[in-house]
């Protein structure tokens, strides 16, 4: 499953696009607040870390369907052919996802709780739908089911439209959302480092350098190596 950071922190976006395999980078008006300063220089900042050839999903702020059609058209002249226009599951917002499609502007449908609104957007042509897993599961629903339902819907149609899992709160439900047939899923930095940590990960290192001190003292295969 393709893993995209769900930040605009500088920072975090350049420590994970040197290091990690990340697709791209996604925002919503929340991430960006959080940040602070003038949001275009913010992405025009994320662009320049992550290439012209990631991902950048950015969402619209406007809520009319003529201001939101400008706006995604500037942000698309701004950063660059790999943006993609996020927009909320709305009766308008369908309405633009299938105007911008049609003229080639990827649209990230956002907001999406049900699989009926996953179905929708990937009918007006969504490049990705963006369901929301801690969101749902907050509320007692089946975030994880969800994505599985929308995934099953997505095979039989044979849409080209993808699912972008996000709103994680724990690193089980990013796995969770992979076997289920998830094509990508958008993680905050402290979730990316939970997939990866594991305790009996950290004391098996230390047996292991336990085990060579014991035997081999200060010395390193580098240095034997070196010195041969
Ligand atoms: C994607 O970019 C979504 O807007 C984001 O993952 C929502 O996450 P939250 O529910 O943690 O705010």
């Amino acid at each position: 499953m393709r893993i995209l950071l769900d930040t605009a922190n500088l920072d975090d976006i350049r420590y994970f696009n040197t290091y990690y395999p990340i697709e791209g980078v996604t925002t919503n008006p929340t991430i960006l607040s959080k940040e602070g300063g003038d949001p275009i220089v913010q992405l025009k900042a994320i662009r320049q870390i992550i290439g012209e050839d990631k991902e950048l999903h950015v969402q619209v702020t406007e809520t009319e369907f003529e201001k939101i059609i400008e706006e995604a058209r500037l942000l698309v002249d701004c950063l660059g052919i790999n943006t993609f226009v996020k927009i909320p599951v709305t009766d308008v917002g369908l309405r633009v996802t299938k105007y911008l499609s049609d003229r080639n502007i990827g649209v990230t449908v956002t907001a999406v709780l049900t699989a009926a609104q996953a179905m929708l957007a990937s009918n007006a042509g969504a490049s990705y739908v963006a369901p929301y897993i801690s969101r749902s599961e907050n509320l007692c629903a089946d975030g994880v089911g969800t994505v599985s339902d929308i995934a099953k819907i997505f095979n039989v149609s044979g849409t080209d439209t993808q699912i972008l899992a996000a709103s994680f709160k724990t690193a089980k439900e990013v796995l969770d959302v992979a076997v289920e047939g998830c094509h990508s899923a958008t993680i905050g930095s402290g979730i990316m480092k939970m997939l990866l940590s594991h305790t009996t990960t950290d004391t098996s290192i230390l047996g292991f350098e336990r085990d060579w001190k014991e035997a081999f003292g200060d010395t390193t295969l580098l240095k034997l190596l070196k010195n041969k």
